[in-house]
């Protein structure tokens, strides 16, 4: 099996093969992801038919446009092939090839920036916040699309939509539905990420969450960052479950405890 994925800060494609193997036994039809980010859990349990129908939260249309910056990230690369750039992994263009690149992405998108950061941006400055043109100072990494073709054909069969969190559960998820799946993943607790732009969600948003999913009763997959206050919470709420963390790396050396749990009613 292949695990299809596109470059994106904070992706859970490393966790989605041990998500199938938790689920699989449990024999669900549809999977709603809340919070989609690259919606990589989603579209790959669709693909396997883990599941008949698949939803996922695009909350920051990321995808809107994602096919068109497919194409500009292709016609761009072969604009610095020919003007003899060369791909090395974390060296800095010298201080004219920033100026040209940073040129070519002048009052682009902040949805393209962040597509094209993983080839042209260090990575501590990916997972830090919003794209900055200054900080396009590399060119590395993957440079092909391929991947990113079939990700994007993929993800087609899964039903998009862009809403509040509260409002995207509303909408999608039905009381006491055991053939439907939930996956959560919000920003975490305990992260002074910015990647997820001004908006702060913290503790309340996290409460609202968990209020919602114990009212809706569906089985759920949840994600957080420290096992200790993840734990400590969802005992508050009387849930049962089993858990597993693992550790992440983030960039460079730096690494980080990413908990999931598997809460069934
Ligand atoms: C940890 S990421 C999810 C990553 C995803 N599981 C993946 O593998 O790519 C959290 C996502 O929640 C989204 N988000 C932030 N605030 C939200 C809100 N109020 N409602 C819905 N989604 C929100 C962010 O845009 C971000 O994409």
């Amino acid at each position: 099996m292949k695990i299809i994925k596109t470059a994106f800060s904070g992706s859970k494609a490393n966790r989605v093969k041990e998500i199938m193997e938790l689920i699989r036994s449990d024999n669900y039809k549809r999977v709603v992801e809340v919070f989609g980010g690259s919606c990589v859990i989603s579209n790959n349990l669709l693909k396997e038919k883990i599941v008949d129908e698949a939803v996922a939260n695009d909350y920051d249309h990321y995808f809107d446009k994602f096919e068109e910056y497919i194409e500009f990230k292709r016609d761009l690369v072969e604009k610095l092939l020919n003007l003899g750039f060369e791909k090395v992994k974390n060296k800095k263009l010298s201080k004219e090839k920033q100026e040209i690149l940073q040129d070519l992405l002048k009052d682009q998108e902040s949805n393209l920036l962040k597509y094209l950061s993983k080839n042209f941006v260090f990575s501590c400055r990916r997972a830090a916040g919003t794209m900055k043109i200054e900080d396009f100072i590399y060119f590395m990494n993957e440079i092909e699309v391929d991947n990113d073709i079939e990700y994007i054909k993929n993800l087609r069969n899964v039903g998009l939509d862009s809403l509040d969190y509260i409002d995207f559960m509303e909408k999608y998820i039905k009381n006491n539905d055991k053939n439907t799946i939930v996956i959560v993943d919000p920003p975490y607790l305990n992260s002074s990420q910015k990647q997820y732009g001004n908006e702060f969600f913290g503790l309340e948003k996290t409460i609202k969450l968990l209020n919602v999913l114990k009212d809706k009763g569906n089985n759920f997959i949840f994600f957080n960052q420290k096992k200790e206050d993840s734990i400590e919470l969802l005992k508050l709420y009387g849930f049962d479950f089993i858990y597993s963390t693992k550790q992440v790396s983030m960039s460079g050396a730096t690494k980080r405890e990413d908990f999931m749990a598997y809460v069934k009613f």
